[in-house]
């Protein structure tokens, strides 16, 4: 059986999934139930300085967007950080952390942008035992407006000075959490290795409006008639939080920087990904608040079983294994060619890919033959773009197959070549050709 022990920054788990900061995470009594479950890991709901707690909408808090089976795809809160006492939490942290060792327990926090505010805080969290704390600079909504969160998090230059503070004032690991409302996330994180931080993880939520109410004309969740922008995860946000992840982890500046990667993991399957581009682990939110913490069983069962199948013994023959195959669009071999192809006995004959690349692609696909429905590709119009694909309705009714070396292309008529070439050394390339000049 694959071992899935994690060692992420010197924190271990028995697996690498943790719960993300949130409300799973926001109390004792969800995360021993977590832990029961089979999570390896929390990140507590994040915590805010001593004083009177800040204070929740005590109306509707979510917004979501769903596919045709009413499945949940895309979800919205506009929920702050926790509103329970900070003490309250401290003495429910420690007793967490005594009673499951074995299980990784950090600690997110989010305090006013002052070293005073840090130095306070850290021993209290400190004194529980926890392993390590997460700094939240990612909430878009509610705390970036009292200059905390995601208006940290937009600034390097504020990171990197309060990392620099947290690592001056504690002993324990530092994992920068990272907002996505950003140009280029490199920046972030660069800003977070140079002040110290022993890793980043992301993403934070993308700032959003799911849904206007078309009859009181308020943005959803709606208070009192009106609404305000939320944070967006789930599903929807998994290939923006991929792509992130890969851009910090083939970043020459930032590589080797230990990342643990969110947003959208709902599967096994989606961890895995996450985990072959570069995260050294995985923190799950909208897939528990929505299915419950055993989700957590098939994710488990779902990683050995593909592991063992594959060789692959533990995660480190994972971690980062599809981090080089990540390039530059001006790198992919514009030599490579694929064609589409039907499959007569999968296809239902209901024309979706007929009409998606007649209408929008190359003409490439036939209606009619003989005066009869008969959808069939013709290789010589076919550009290989799998539009085709992507719309029609029987999973691998339709798909892309790779021309050999040699094999005539019948749309150029020219044969498939078997050298690499790229947009670098292409003809048409002004670059290129100033080049050879
Ligand atoms: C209701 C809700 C509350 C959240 N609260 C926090 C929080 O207090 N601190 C934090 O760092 N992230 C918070 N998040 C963000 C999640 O930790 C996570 O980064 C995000 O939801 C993406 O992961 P997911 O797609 O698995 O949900 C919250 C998310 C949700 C849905
Ligand atoms: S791959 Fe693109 S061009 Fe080829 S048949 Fe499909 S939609 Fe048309
Ligand atoms: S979309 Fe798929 S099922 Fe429908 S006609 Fe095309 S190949 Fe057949």
């Amino acid at each position: 059986m694959a071992d899935i022990r994690n060692n992420f920054v010197g924190i271990k788990s028995p697996n690498p999934f943790w719960l993300a900061s949130a409300p799973p995470t926001d109390k004792a009594y969800n995360v021993v139930r977590a832990f029961k479950a089979g999570w390896g890991g929390v990140v507590w709901k994040t915590l805010g300085e001593e004083g009177p707690p800040v204070v929740n909408v005590n109306g509707p808090r979510y917004g979501a967007i769903w596919g045709a089976d009413r499945r949940l795809l895309g979800f919205n809160n506009i929920e702050l950080i926790t509103d329970r006492d900070l003490q309250i939490n401290l003495r429910e942290i420690k007793q967490v952390k005594m009673d499951w060792p074995d299980r990784a327990l950090v600690v997110s926090l989010m305090v006013p942008c002052v070293e005073e505010a840090w130095k306070a805080i850290l021993p209290l969290v400190e004194e529980t035992g926890a392993d390590g704390i997460e700094l939240n600079f990612g909430c878009p909504h509610g705390m970036s407006e009292r200059g905390m969160g995601s208006a940290v998090g937009q600034v390097p230059e504020y990171i990197e000075m309060v990392v620099r503070w947290c690592k001056a004032n504690t002993r324990m690991p530092v994992i920068t959490k990272l907002t996505p409302n950003i140009t280029d996330i490199r920046h972030p994180a660069r800003a977070a290795k140079a002040g110290g931080s022993d890793a980043v993880s992301l993403i934070n939520t993308i700032s959003s409006i799911t849904s206007v109410n078309l009859d009181s004309f308020s943005p959803e969740p709606s208070i009192d008639g009106k609404g305000s922008h939320g944070g967006y995860c789930g599903p929807a946000v998994k290939p923006i939080a991929l792509n992130m992840v890969a851009e910090i982890a083939r970043d020459p500046e930032t590589q080797g920087l230990p990342i643990s990667g969110i947003g959208g993991i709902t599967t096994w399957r989606d961890a895995a990904e996450f985990l072959a581009l570069g995260a050294g682990n995985v923190q799950v939110c909208t897939a528990a608040m929505t299915y419950g913490f055993k989700v957590v069983q098939e994710m488990i069962s779902g990683l050995e079983n593909w592991m063992d199948e594959k060789g692959h013994r533990s995660l480190d023959d994972i971690i980062g294994r599809a981090t080089p195959n990540v390039t530059d669009w001006q790198y992919l071999n514009l030599n490579y060619i694929a064609k589409a192809s039907i499959d007569q006995d999968a296809c239902i004959k209901c024309g979706r890919c007929h009409i998606a690349c007649e209408d929008t692609s190359h003409q490439a696909i036939t209606s009619m033959v003989d005066g009869k429905r008969h959808f069939e590709v013709m290789e010589e119009e076919c550009v290989g773009c799998n539009l085709c694909v992507n719309v029609c309705p029987v999973e691998n009714c339709i798909t892309m197959v790779p021309l050999a070396t040699g094999a005539m292309d019948k749309r150029t008529g020219k044969p498939v070549s078997p050298d690499y070439a790229n947009w670098t050394q292409h003809p048409n390339n002004p670059a290129a050709r100033q080049a050879a000049e």
